[in-house]
């Protein structure tokens, strides 16, 4: 019987990552209960995955550290803070994109001497962004609804997740510029790749043909 531990980042990652376990063939019952439980086995032939549910930044720690082999996380986390791991595969869902947005109407490249003020949860992302312009930026780091930074008059825009658009648009923002793409990835351990080899690559060849399947829908 083969043992792999995968972290898989909570929230809106969580249930497709259940979603393709399932129709992978894994028995995951008491992953899809509600409850604050963080470690579940879940089981498929000769190969129990032991899921660990964490934040998107922990999942990378834990795959890094090598406490866990594998990881699924968006490539947001992984632009901002992924360093040392085998980044394996795009998984397809988790689909949205990083983008540059500011006031309606606002011409952010217009005029001015000063440096633009941009507020985001990702500074990393937003330094590499506006390096590659060649622009200085001030950068102000902020946790959460990162909408009201330019709203509130703290930043002249913010660099954030796009999904459907629709925080943007409800609080009177629009994309100025597409940043990157963004969508679940399947992270693996340095070390486990060559130590666990040849049941991570068994369980990258099921999420090869869940994604084909996926695909042909
Ligand atoms: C993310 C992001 C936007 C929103 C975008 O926030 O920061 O606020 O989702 O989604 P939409 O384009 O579909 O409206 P999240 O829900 O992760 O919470 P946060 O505001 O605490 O960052």
């Amino acid at each position: 019987m083969d043992r792999l531990r995968i972290a898989l980042t909570k929230g809106r990652l969580e249930k497709k990552s259940v979603e393709m376990f399932e129709s992978m063939g894994f028995n995951c019952e008491e992953l899809k209960i509600p409850s604050r439980k963080l470690l579940f086995d879940i089981v498929k032939d000769e190969l129990t995955l032991e899921t660990v549910l964490a934040k998107a930044p922990d999942v990378i720690t834990y795959v890094e550290r090598g406490v866990c082999d594998l990881g699924i996380v968006g490539k947001d986390t992984i632009m901002e803070q992924g360093r040392s791991f085998y980044e394996v595969m795009d998984l397809g869902f988790g689909k949205c994109r990083f983008a540059l947005a500011v006031r309606k109407g606002d011409e952010f490249y217009a005029g001015t001497y000063k440096n633009r003020v941009i507020g985001t949860k990702y500074p990393e992302v937003t330094k590499n962004y506006f390096a590659k312009k060649g622009m200085d930026v001030d950068i102000v780091k902020i946790e959460g609804s990162v909408e009201l930074a330019p709203i509130l008059g703290l930043a002249d825009g913010i660099v954030d997740i796009v999904e459907t658009g629709t925080t943007l648009k409800e609080n009177g923002l629009e994309v100025i510029e597409t940043i990157a793409p963004i969508s679940a990835r399947l992270i693996v351990n340095l070390a486990s790749m060559k130590m666990k080899k040849q049941a991570i690559l068994s369980l990258i060849n099921d999420c090869a043909d869940y994604l084909e399947k996926e695909a042909s829908k």
